[in-house]
């Protein structure tokens, strides 16, 4: 059976199937007289199956029936004239099906990142490619450094944006700075801690592992305990915004504590960069390292990083060879550092003109402002998803306003997976699932950087309300969005004395 007749004797008719998709009849009519469903179709069927006819399956029926042609050439004219099937010997390498240019679908992100993107940002980054070396581009190099110097509120000189994810900003500071043997202590309170650790054990690090209950902050009294019983530690590493459970965990008490013992520390602010205050100099952090996708709402790729003086001092002092070539700060300096620019490694240079133009963003509305819209869209969401009945797993001082856990009530753990596929599906919304022992437990819901507006806010909450209360959950449709609409009335209020007050 195709997957046609196989979708309507599922639901026992044509006419049950129509209603079901909320199609014309003579569609699904269709469908069966020529024997397959067409692929745009598949995502809709499989959930409207619930998975019994999967979307793959619909694909590749399609695909074997219907081939997807280039429109844009003869069926036998290759790019120089040549035929693109037959005597080509390279053909054989060539993908079985036709393939377009891609085209993603417009999505409203609102998971833990990444974020959308500004326009500008875009904008920006399909500019013509330039030279790593190009006079031009070290100029913007120099700018984007200054830049990534304010939204980390530092003088650090080296303060620069590592090629590669937020993981391999996590992996330059551990391998610069954690030799063989060294003790380093770790805390743990979500999935991004287990990375830290993870990090010293393959750079023969001694950890000391210092583990939390999901869900709550970092204890700097525990911390203390800790290098007071080892004070032979060298460094103490922490997640400032623990993005896997939305907790933030006060890290100038943090480093603090570790320069008590005289330890350096090394902060992951991933999640925290732009959304909340990271005061590098104020708090002393030693190594600091972040993401280009959360708050900053830039392409994923790149990973602002920051080391002081005396970070900068323990590695150039290091006897051994850093185990990492890609990563060795001293030949990264080459590249990064104030003169004399060599080929290092070959930079991407149009995600860093996107780097530049989202940092510029925020450089526009003010770090305060950016601070004080994620604050607000956040106070915004949760009052409407506490209407909801929804409770947040972070208790309200340590909650991040860019990242809200909440948990998943019982009666919808078995189907959470599928109000996040209908809110995909229905409404191109995307939410964050639970990690490890999380998992299924709860929802995340980003409001970071270019995500962070009101028009997002409205529509995650009515998309919810309107998948819950499908599934039989006792939601008010509307309760949400108006309880969300009272809490905006109320900070513009607010906000209007405030300004009274000071004028
Ligand atoms: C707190 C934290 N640290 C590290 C990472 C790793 O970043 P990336 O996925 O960009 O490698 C993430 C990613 O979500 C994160 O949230």
């Amino acid at each position: 059976m195709n997957c046609a007749e196989r979708l309507v004797s599922l639901f026992g008719t044509q006419a049950e199937v129509s209603r079901r998709l909320k199609l014309d009849r003579a569609v699904v009519s269709h469908w069966v007289k020529s024997g397959y469903i067409p692929a745009r179709w598949a995502m809709e069927v499989e959930a409207v199956s619930e998975g019994r006819i999967e979307a793959v399956e619909i694909l590749n029926e399609a695909n074997r029936l219907r081939p997807v042609r280039v429109k844009s050439r003869g069926e036998d004219e290759g790019v120089f004239g040549s035929a693109i099937t037959g005597s080509d010997i390279m053909n054989s390498f060539a993908p079985a099906k036709r393939i377009h240019s891609f085209h993603p679908p417009q999505r409203t992100l609102m998971g833990p990142g990444p974020t959308e993107i500004h326009p500008r940002v875009l904008t920006t980054m399909s500019q013509p490619a330039i030279g790593y070396l190009d006079p031009v581009f070290v100029e913007m190099m120099e700018e984007l450094k200054s830049l990534l110097r304010y939204v980390y509120q530092t003088k650090n000189a080296l303060t620069f944006p590592v090629s590669g994810p937020g993981s391999v900003g996590m992996e330059y500071c551990f391998v610069n700075m954690v030799s063989p043997g060294d003790k380093v202590v770790v805390c743990i309170n979500g999935v991004f801690g287990g990375r830290m650790l993870e990090n010293v054990i393959r750079c023969g690090g001694v950890p000391v592992v210092i583990e939390h209950e999901w869900g709550t902050p970092v204890d700097p009294q525990r911390l203390e305990d800790t290098l007071k019983a080892n004070p032979d530690t060298k460094i103490v590493a922490f997640v400032h915004a623990e993005t896997s459970t939305g907790c933030l965990s006060d890290a100038k008490t943090l480093v603090e504590v570790a320069h008590r013992y005289n330890a350096l520390t090394i902060v992951d602010a991933v999640t925290s960069l732009g959304g909340v205050p990271v005061l590098v100099d104020e708090w002393g952090v030693d190594a600091i390292y972040s993401g280009s996708q959360k708050c900053l709402s830039c392409t994923p790729g790149l990973s602002p990083v920051s080391f002081n003086e005396r970070v900068v001092e323990h590695v150039k002092a290091r006897k051994d060879k850093i185990h990492s070539w890609f990563m060795d700060m001293n030949l990264l300096l080459g590249y990064w550092g104030a003169t004399n620019r060599t080929y290092h490694h070959t930079a991407p240079t149009n995600s860093l003109f996107a780097l530049h133009e989202a940092l510029l963003l925020i450089r526009e509305e003010t770090l305060e402002d950016c601070f004080a819209r994620h604050r607000r869209h956040h106070l915004a969401l949760k009052t409407g998803l506490e209407a909801m009945g929804l409770h947040f797993l972070v208790k309200e001082e340590y909650q991040i306003p860019q990242m809200n856990a909440v948990r998943i009530p019982e009666a919808i753990q078995p189907k959470e997976a599928e109000v996040r596929k209908r809110l995909l599906n229905e409404f191109n919304l995307e939410i964050g699932a639970g990690l490890g022992p999380l998992a299924g437990k709860i929802w995340r819901f980003g409001t970071m950087g270019y995500s962070c507006r009101p028009e997002n806010v409205m529509l995650c909450l009515s998309a919810l309300g309107s998948v819950m209360s499908d599934l039989g959950m006792p939601v008010h449709v509307g309760d949400a969005e108006a309880a969300a609409h009272d809490a905006y009335a109320q900070m513009h209020k607010h906000a209007a004395l405030q300004k009274k007050r000071v004028a």
